[in-house]
């Protein structure tokens, strides 16, 4: 029997939604098979004719039948799938961001916590490579068996999106590994750019139609990826440089530049400028070689990537938050200029911070239209910085002042310096206000207690009085890094919240049924429709699942990092701890105080700050509503199954010659311990090194089981 045939006279009209999935994914598996002999195998076992028939005819079962697209599990390796818009992929391991540094301080601190956390000696060599940071998107290019099979943005971190097929267009990414060995599984990861001359060319183009130019190459790359038609994207001529590995199925790299040599043996670009240092000196030599060939390169770069070369160190190190540990950006200082002020507007935040913003006379800087520019705080206007010490020679800036002001990537503009020779006869000193200018309640500067200095920053009072600070938190919660609620950006939060749709976050969560029962209309709003309005339904939708850690940090509380709040999920583990801890805080706050006190890495301040923000009637409240709203998950510490920590309560004390404190503390909370500070009867281990002092011996008196490195290293392993 000819299966082609078969699939071709099959007449699926009439069968049931199950049955047209049957058959769908009959066809696709049969196209899979030929994709792998001929691909792979260098075979075929059909001729090319039928292929094509086969799958010209299963794009068009598809065409006639949309709701098939959510079932297909085939993505041939060349060729254009159309796809309604973009599905997600998991990266199974997170894409990260980089620290930034700025000199050579900076450096020195790089290298000193490095060698502190391995317990290095300061003179020892390591080995760290440089590679121009590109200035374009990261993607993810994942290979099965050698064909490149997914192709996906960064997206949050964890959750990307999937442009295969527009990946597939960029002709220096391979699309079939060629090569004996490379691994079944193979996750190449790596920038996304275009050429500055392709980005003129476009940019003319642009004008020859009389339509907008675009702003970067940045932009304009990151646009090209998301069409929906690949034959744009190819248009546009994208490019790609590979610089780190995801996820692999086997390997023995020993570092990290033997992954990049091999990524160019198996047919990737790698950069030119990719470079091996042994000392400080070294890398500070590749920096400035690469700042002074910057603007001759065809691609835009800004700044230097430095990268530990030992996969194992790199092992070791591991990562905080959401930056690897063995790796750093060191940028290229940012562009500057000079222009006017013409006014100063304050801005109120989240955490009630009065921010002034200059309003400037606009300037063109590098590229880009600069109106506005953060002149920090109170004090730094007047010439102070937050140590108290005089900056600028003292010098204030006032309304009407000609001033320096940078700009550098993605961040906000700063006003750096001011020329006080042009300074008009007639101007003022600046008052800064000393009463909030959204709710009028008084701004004062807070004590720091421990050092007795008043704060550089003003303060609103007026908390969850003052409408800014509401408007912050909602900004807030809904952010990247946060709840990561895809369509507020811009200005449709406050849109939102001056139409009354949302005044808390769980308004949120309640605004489709809002909408469905009449109670508001969103698609009324200006710039919206019903297209963007179910969009922003499914994109809330997504979120309703959320870990009890980001939960706690999406809430915005002042003092609560992410960090933080990894550690008060770990000692709450559930969103049912924290609603009991709300109901019995009025009676048992210090109780909590010790008990969340007792961990190591985390501060006075900032469980103050977390227990008074849920001892407020009104957060106590939002918390609680958004229970009933969301599915909160309970805090898992990713560990391993069979773990000898895992549960376990452990205290470390004394110094150790193989690793650091630090390490030893991430390596426990990676294989599911808890690490304490103080010993207390909770305590079920005692990791003492040498010199151990008070802990070791309350440890005794209470009995706690001991262990010394050796035993330690031993759990490890
Ligand atoms: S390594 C775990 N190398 O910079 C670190 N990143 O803020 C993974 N980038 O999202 C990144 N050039 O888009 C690395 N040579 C390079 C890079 C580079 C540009 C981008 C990348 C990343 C961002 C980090």
């Amino acid at each position: 029997m000819d299966p082609i045939k078969n699939f071709l006279e099959c007449d699926i009209s009439a069968y049931s939604f199950e049955d047209k999935i049957t058959y769908l994914n009959k066809v696709e598996s049969f196209l899979s098979t030929q994709d792998k002999f001929y691909y792979q195998d260098n075979y075929s076992e059909i001729n090319d004719s039928d292929y094509d028939k086969l799958k010209k005819h299963y794009m068009q079962v598809l065409q006639k039948y949309p709701f098939l697209i959510k079932e297909s599990k085939y993505s041939e390796s060349i060729g254009f799938m159309p796809s309604e818009k973009f599905s997600k992929v998991k990266h199974k391991i997170p894409m990260l961001s980089l620290s930034n540094i700025f000199d050579e301080s900076d450096l020195d601190d790089f290298y000193e916590k490095i060698r502190k956390y391995l317990n290095l000696n300061l003179d020892s060599t390591l080995e760290i490579v440089s590679e121009p940071k590109i200035d374009g998107l990261s993607a993810s290019l994942l290979y099965k068996g050698g064909v490149l099979t997914v192709g996906a943005t960064r997206g949050d971190g964890t959750l990307g999106e999937d442009v295969t097929e527009n990946i597939k267009t960029i002709s220096n990414i391979p699309k079939i590994i060629e090569s004996k060995d490379v691994p079944e599984i193979l996750e190449v990861r790596g920038e996304i750019y275009m050429n500055k001359s392709d980005f003129i060319n476009l940019n003319e183009k642009m004008l020859q139609n009389g339509k907008q130019t675009y702003v970067n190459p940045r932009n304009t790359a990151s646009g090209s990826l998301r069409q929906i038609d690949p034959n744009i994207t190819r248009s546009r001529k994208l490019n790609f440089f590979a610089y780190t590995l995801g996820e692999i199925s086997n390997h023995n790299f020993k570092s990290h530049f033997e992954v990049i040599s091999k990524f160019k043996e198996w047919g990737f670009a790698v950069n030119p400028y990719t470079k091996i240092n042994r000392s400080k000196n070294e890398l500070i030599e590749s920096y400035s070689e690469l700042d002074a060939i910057r603007s001759s390169l065809d691609y835009d770069i800004d700044g230097v990537v430095y990268k530990i070369n030992s996969l194992h160190l790199q092992d070791r190190l591991g990562f905080i938050s959401r930056s690897p540990r063995w790796a750093v950006a060191h940028k290229f200082e940012a562009e500057k200029a000079n222009t006017k002020i013409i006014d100063i507007d304050i801005q109120v935040g989240r955490t009630g911070a009065l921010t002034p913003v200059a309003k400037l006379e606009p300037i063109n800087i590098g590229g880009v239209v600069v109106r506005n520019a953060t002149l920090h705080n109170e004090d730094f206007i007047s010439g102070i910085d937050s140590d108290g010490n005089q900056i600028r020679n003292g010098s204030d800036i006032r309304i009407g002042d000609t001033v320096e002001v940078i700009r550098s990537g993605d961040v906000i503009p700063k006003v750096i310096g001011v020329d006080i020779s042009k300074r008009l006869p007639n101007s003022q000193k600046y008052e800064f206000p000393k009463l909030c200018p959204i709710c009028n309640s008084p701004a004062i500067k807070e004590i720091n207690a421990s050092t007795g200095k008043s704060s550089s920053v003003r303060r609103c009072t007026g908390d969850f009085y003052c409408l800014s600070q509401e408007l912050g938190r909602l900004e807030f919660f809904v952010s990247r890094d946060a709840m990561n609620i895809e369509g507020f950006g811009g200005k449709s939060m406050k849109l939102f919240y001056d139409k009354g749709f949302i005044k808390r976050p769980n308004d949120i969560f309640t605004l489709q049924s809002k909408q469905g029962l009449g109670l508001i209309d969103i698609s009324s709003l200006d710039g919206w429709g019903s297209i963007s309005m179910s969009k922003l339904f499914s994109s809330i939708d997504e979120k309703r699942q959320i870990t009890l850690d980001r939960f706690i940090y999406s809430l915005g509380i002042r003092h609560i990092g992410i960090n933080t709040a990894k550690i008060i999920s770990q000692n709450l583990n559930s969103i049912g701890n924290l609603i009991s801890l709300i109901d019995n805080l009025n009676s048992k706050y210090n109780s909590y105080l010790e008990s969340f006190l007792e961990n190591d890495g985390i501060g006075e301040v900032a469980i103050k700050s977390f227990l008074d923000f849920l001892s407020v009637g009104h957060n106590a409240s939002v918390v609680k509503n958004l229970n009933d709203q969301l599915d909160i998950l309970d805090f898992v510490i990713e560990q391993k199954l069979d773990s000898k920590l895992s549960g376990l309560s452990i205290v470390f004390t004394g110094k150790f010659d193989s690793m650091s404190r630090a390490e030893a503390k991430d390596k426990a909370e990676r294989m599911g311990a808890k690490v304490l500070s103080s010993i207390s009867n909770k305590t079920d281990l005692l990791v003492a090194g040498q010199v151990s002092g008070s802990k070791l011996t309350k440890a005794k008196d209470l009995d706690i089981k001991i262990i010394d490195e050796n035993d330690w290293l031993n759990l490890l392993n």
